[in-house]
């Protein structure tokens, strides 16, 4: 399981962003990174930073109906939202497999909680909590493999 964590506390959606947009920047091919949180906890918010990062020009938008969307960046982007999807049965009926076993581009997953065991490892996880103040918002990584560019940009001063 998860040997390391990190966590990064911010105070306004401004701040995530651009700390998702730090590590987009920086992300290699083939990395999972799987958003949990509440409803409203900025999931969809970080992965528009982090497409940016990735150099994906124009909206990410949430994909709670599409349950997937892709966009070309820097390197392909899958972007999946698990939230409606009730049975893992559906996660094949959706090429989710396909896509996040496929290692030429970045995958993010939210709700990836609801089906933890179907998760192509290795991934980072990434888990953001609302703090005592209305815009804070804590985000714990977690991972298994410290020697991935991500976990570098993240780590580092
Ligand atoms: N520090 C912060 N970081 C991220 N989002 C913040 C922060 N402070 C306030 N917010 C607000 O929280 C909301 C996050 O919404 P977002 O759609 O990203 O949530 P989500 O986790 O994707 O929810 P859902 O489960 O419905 O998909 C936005 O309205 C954003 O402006
Ligand atoms: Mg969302």
């Amino acid at each position: 399981m998860d040997s390391l964590s990190f966590t990064v506390v911010t105070h306004s959606p401004e701040e995530t962003k651009a700390l998702a947009e730090r590590l987009g920047t920086a992300v290699e091919a083939g990395t999972v990174l799987c958003l949990v949180g509440d409803l409203g906890a900025g999931k969809t918010l970080f992965t528009q930073g982090f497409a940016r990062g990735l150099e994906v020009a124009g909206e990410v938008t949430s994909p709670t109906f599409a349950l997937m969307n892709q966009y070309n960046g820097r390197l392909p982007v899958t972007h999946f939202d698990l939230y409606r999807l009730e049975r893992e049965e559906e996660l094949d009926e959706i090429g989710f497999y396909e896509y996040a076993e496929d290692d030429r581009g970045v995958v993010l997953i939210e709700w990836a909680d609801k089906f933890l065991d179907a998760l192509p490892e290795p991934y980072i996880r990434l888990e953001i909590e609302r703090g005592e103040k209305e815009n804070e918002r804590r985000l714990a990584f977690f991972t298994t493999e410290e020697d991935s560019a991500l976990w570098r940009a993240l780590t580092k001063k």
